[in-house]
């Protein structure tokens, strides 16, 4: 079957900017009654709405070529399992930003990462947290929870907890104080490269390229402003990302031309201050939607 199945979060943290970034990709989707299946319309990718913490082994299993998972599950599943070269990360995306974290309750006695040496901490990521605190010379026992970590201090079933912090309510709702950072994660593209037909092959690589049309895209913008003739390349250098600009004459003014740039990079309002400052005027700064080569 020459499809690819590309697996999102079903409903959480990841689902809506998982869907819009396929979306803004150009897929297009029958949503079936179950909700779990989507089929692709105009383009061979299917999507698979799955429990996020499925997808790291639904990939390694082959049931699905792509998926988009938080970092810290993709890395839970390749420290457990014993596929070293199983999962690809293919590219980084820009939402789903949160940290695992331990955490203590707010009457607790431990004041730093070192002192849980010998103590119980409840986590849905024990693979990941065994590994990061033993690089930190931290023997200690963990305990799987799969959901309502926060709980386990309370009931008197760890000292700790390690978990996934995002603005910080779950841990203030429950008493609990954040100790230390012990990984940064976002969402990111993962795959399962090996075994691909020359076709899909060629699918893949069409769909990377369209996405890092979409994601160069989100952080560049299409600069226009007047620029004195003789500050043309003091400006240029100015514009963040940006490289061969198009000059145009401007009717009836023969020092100053309309000069038109692509910014690869963020521009921030210091990057205007400081072209206006270098003779520009008539500053435009307007989004890009699609890039592509
Ligand atoms: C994480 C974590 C907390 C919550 C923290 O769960 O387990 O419950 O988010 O977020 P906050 O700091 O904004 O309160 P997640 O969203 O990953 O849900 P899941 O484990 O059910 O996938
Ligand atoms: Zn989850």
């Amino acid at each position: 079957m020459n499809r690819i199945r590309v697996a999102i979060q079903k409903s959480g943290r990841l689902s809506d900017r998982s869907l819009e970034l396929l979306q803004s990709c150009g897929l297009r989707f029958a949503r079936s009654k179950d909700k779990l299946y989507w089929y692709g319309k105009d383009f061979p990718v299917d999507l698979l709405l799955v429990r996020d913490d499925d997808i790291p082994r639904m990939l390694l299993d082959g049931v699905c070529e792509l998926g988009i998972v938080g970092e810290n599950i993709a890395e839970e599943v390749m420290l457990e399992s014993d596929e070293v070269d199983g999962l690809t990360q293919l590219r980084k995306l820009s939402f789903g930003g949160c940290r695992l974290s331990l955490a203590i309750p707010e009457d607790s006695t431990v004041k730093s990462a070192a002192d849980l040496d010998g103590c119980r901490i409840a986590t849905s990521y024990p693979a990941l947290t065994n590994s990061l605190l033993a690089k930190r010379g931290i023997n200690a026992t963990t305990v799987k929870f799969s959901g309502s970590v926060e709980i386990a201090p309370g009931l008197g079933a760890a000292d700790a907890i390690s978990d996934l912090v995002s603005t910080g309510t779950t841990l203030r709702a429950n008493h609990l104080v954040e100790l230390e950072t012990l990984f940064e994660s976002t969402a990111a593209l993962y795959g399962k490269l090996d075994k691909l037909t020359d076709e899909k092959q060629a699918m893949f690589d069409r769909l990377l390229s369209r996405l890092d049309g979409v994601l160069l895209a989100a952080e560049s913008k299409y600069v226009m402003l007047h620029a004195p003739r003789n500050a043309v390349e003091e400006i240029t250098r100015l514009l963040p990302g940006a490289e061969n600009p198009t000059l145009m004459n401007l009717e009836g003014d023969p020092d100053r031309v309309a000069l038109h740039a692509v910014c690869r990079e963020a521009v921030f309002w210091e990057h205007l201050e400081a072209l206006k400052a270098a003779g520009a005027s008539a500053i435009l700064v307007l989004p890009v939607e699609k890039m592509l080569g």
